[in-house]
């Protein structure tokens, strides 16, 4: 069982207590049961559907299969291509699941970033507990033996703690504490830089934002001179799907000419408010999606190789979702109406808890897969090898910098979104900052 906390950094937004997911569905599946007894009125298929379920929640992972295996070799000299041509595959590593990363996985990556650093009142910055040392240690090990371009970055903050960012970056010597303490971390771990994951930045931090960013980089140019490093330390900045939180928190474009990249977390899209819908439309639908906001980036800043696109490895559902989401034809947005969620699960984990990923339909306006399930009144929307491939498409036409993965430890033991993104064609022909937009 994970823990609630964990539980709520699945994705950017706070998730209910798995507890109540639950409840929920030991609820609905109570009533589905006495549904099923009071039609059929047979005892037997009380039974069964019993049996069923319990069957269900305990098949095991399927076998490593030859095909994996094969795209797995061919999977090398791709992702050597999408280095070779500039563009970035990207994977968060983080500090609260439980697979350990392995040198496959970042044979297939430019760059890993470890979630979190936690960000501490006076501002100075540590990892927290036994278990993140481990897994970030852990993560240095293996990155020694991998391929020597990846990149290896830090995540500093975190959604517990970015309340505490405002404070500091708004007093001028807090703020050199900060970086102080984020150049000492990244020097005494030989790391490549520094990712600031703080969520977020709104209109009262947009100044100290950007003057954070910029002292960073300079303290980071100066220990490179003072290292004699060849290159640059590497500086990443998250920012929110929304296009007026983008608008009203960021000076974008100042922003732009400190940081190596923007990580853009371009999920969650239906994650609050009163509707039902995919989590990471690429268009459609009425709270933004991935192909507004991405737009919106490029057309601002001029600056598209700069962009990363997330990738979520985590699916979100809904339960009691009264639609008749007939076909792939039919209108995916729905009113949240007395719907139960939504909740938050892992890729690895959809065989465990029950879903049937062959049973996934592709919904083309959105491009993205769901699984509606009319009995229980479930409705998941996920990212699977179909729409992955559609997320690299766009990455390819739109002349995007790359891919940013969260996070590559919610895969499953074989690797399957993993290999799908980083064997994906993602290089364009175009320079890198065409805009490939009617801005
Ligand atoms: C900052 O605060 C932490 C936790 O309260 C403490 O362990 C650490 O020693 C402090 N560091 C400095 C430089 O004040
Ligand atoms: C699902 O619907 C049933 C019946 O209306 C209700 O008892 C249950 O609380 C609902 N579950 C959620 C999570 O909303």
């Amino acid at each position: 069982m994970i823990k609630t906390s964990e539980y709520s950094q699945l994705s950017l937004s706070r998730k209910p207590a798995i507890e109540d997911e639950k409840k929920s569905q030991d609820t609905c599946r109570s009533l589905i049961i006495l549904l099923l007894i009071a039609v059929a009125c047979l005892p037997i298929s009380y039974a069964l559907t019993i049996l069923f379920m319990h069957f269900n929640q305990e098949v095991p992972e399927p076998p490593i299969t030859s095909t994996t295996l094969q795209t797995t070799t061919s999977t090398k000299s791709s992702l050597h291509n999408a280095a070779a041509c500039g563009k970035r595959i990207i994977g968060y590593y983080t500090e609260w699941e439980n697979a350990d990363v392995t040198k496959e996985q970042l044979d297939k990556l430019t760059h890993v970033i470890y979630l979190f650093a936690a960000v501490q009142e006076n501002g100075t910055i540590k990892l927290e507990g036994e278990k993140s040392e481990r897994r970030f240690y852990g993560l240095k090990n293996e990155a020694i033996t991998s391929n020597p371009e990846l990149k290896v970055m830090i995540g500093v903050g975190g959604h517990a703690n970015s309340p505490r960012f405002s404070p500091i970056v708004s007093d001028t010597r807090k703020r050199g504490k900060l970086i102080d303490s984020i150049v000492t971390f990244i020097d005494e771990n030989y790391l490549d830089g520094v990712e600031i994951f703080w969520v977020w930045s709104y209109e009262t931090n947009k100044v100290h934002h950007s003057k954070f960013i910029r002292e960073l980089r300079k303290k980071l140019t100066d220990l490179k001179i003072q290292k004699k490093r060849s290159e640059e330390y590497l500086i990443s900045v998250i920012v929110p799907p929304s296009i007026s939180h983008l608008t009203s928190g960021y000076y974008l474009n100042e922003i732009m000419k400190d940081v190596d990249f923007l990580n853009v977390l371009s999920y969650d899209y239906y994650f609050n408010g009163n509707q039902i819908g995919p989590h990471s439309p690429i268009y459609g639908g009425t709270r933004g999606n991935v192909d507004e906001t991405m737009k919106f980036l490029a057309c601002r800043t001029g600056k598209p190789s700069k962009l990363n696109m997330a990738v979520p490895f985590y699916g979100t559902y809904w339960v009691n979702a009264s639609f008749p989401l007939l076909d792939d034809s039919d209108n995916i947005w729905k009113e949240k109406g007395s719907a139960g969620g939504p909740f938050a699960v892992r890729w690895n984990e959809l065989i465990p808890k029950g879903w049937d990923k062959e049973s996934a339909k592709f919904h083309e306006k959105s491009k993205t897969s769901y699984i509606w399930i009319p009995e229980t009144k479930h409705f998941l929307t996920f990212e699977n090898e179909r729409s992955l491939q559609e997320k690299a498409k766009y990455v390819k036409n739109h002349n995007i910098g790359g891919v940013v993965i969260w996070a590559i430890d919610q895969d499953d033991v074989a690797n399957t979104l993993l290999n799908v993104v980083s064997s994906s064609d993602i290089c364009s022909v175009k320079d890198k900052d065409i805009v490939e937009y009617l801005c």
